[in-house]
């Protein structure tokens, strides 16, 4: 992550139509990320493997030059997080049952982003980084937030639909954002 972090700042701008400059803002987080316990990343590049001398395995080296084209990454939950805070919050706020929260907070892996190049979108790789992502974890549960978007008429919402994943807040407003987000989770293995 730390090598390849401005090639996967680009796809996650590009991707989310953020305007450029996000990608600074967001640096120092996402490597701090990396730190936290349970983090694992996945990403998909493009390669020819036609032109690979080796009959279609392609070389460490290529992998770390080849272009980028989605990415994502997540980690364990705890609760010194912010975005546990913030869920807590909304849960306590919707009357959740006290016991319900713990339940859903003691074993979880937060999918923190994915993001695919806006080129590349519309191919399944989505479904096939989310799938590889969430392989062998341990954690009871998958929990992630997504901006909500009127009918759920778009491809992260047809994905996360889906993958089985159902709503746990809906319409949140995270400290210090006016766009509304939906908390999605499911459990795991998927
Ligand atoms: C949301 C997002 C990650 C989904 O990834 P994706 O690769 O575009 O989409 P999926 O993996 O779900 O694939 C679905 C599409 O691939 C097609 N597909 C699936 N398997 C395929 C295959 N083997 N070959 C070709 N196409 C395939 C499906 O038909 C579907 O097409 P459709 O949406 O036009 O009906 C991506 O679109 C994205 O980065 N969007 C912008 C950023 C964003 O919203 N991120 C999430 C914020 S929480």
């Amino acid at each position: 992550m730390k090598r390849r972090l401005p090639d996967a700042l680009r796809v996650y701008v590009d991707a989310m139509r953020y305007p450029r400059g996000t990608e600074e803002q967001r640096a120092a987080l996402w490597l701090e990320h990396t730190r936290r316990a349970g983090w694992k990343c996945v990403a998909a590049v493009a390669l020819d493997l036609d032109e690979d001398p080796d009959g279609g395995v392609p070389a460490t080296t290529d992998l770390l030059d080849a272009e980028l084209r989605g990415i994502a990454y997540g980690y364990r939950g705890a609760p010194d997080q912010w975005w546990q805070q913030q869920v807590i919050s909304g849960l306590q706020r919707n009357g959740t049952d006290p016991g319900r929260i713990a339940e859903l907070m003691v074993s979880y892996f937060e999918l923190t982003e994915l993001h695919i190049a806006p080129r590349a979108q519309g191919h399944g790789l989505g479904e096939a980084l989310t799938r590889r992502l969430l392989a062998g974890r341990d954690e009871s549960h998958v929990l992630l937030s997504t901006p909500e978007i009127n009918g759920e008429a778009n491809r992260a919402w047809r994905l996360y639909r889906r993958l089985g994943f159902g709503d746990v807040i809906r319409d949140y407003h995270f400290a210090g954002d006016p766009r509304p987000f939906a908390i999605l989770g499911r459990p795991l293995p998927l």
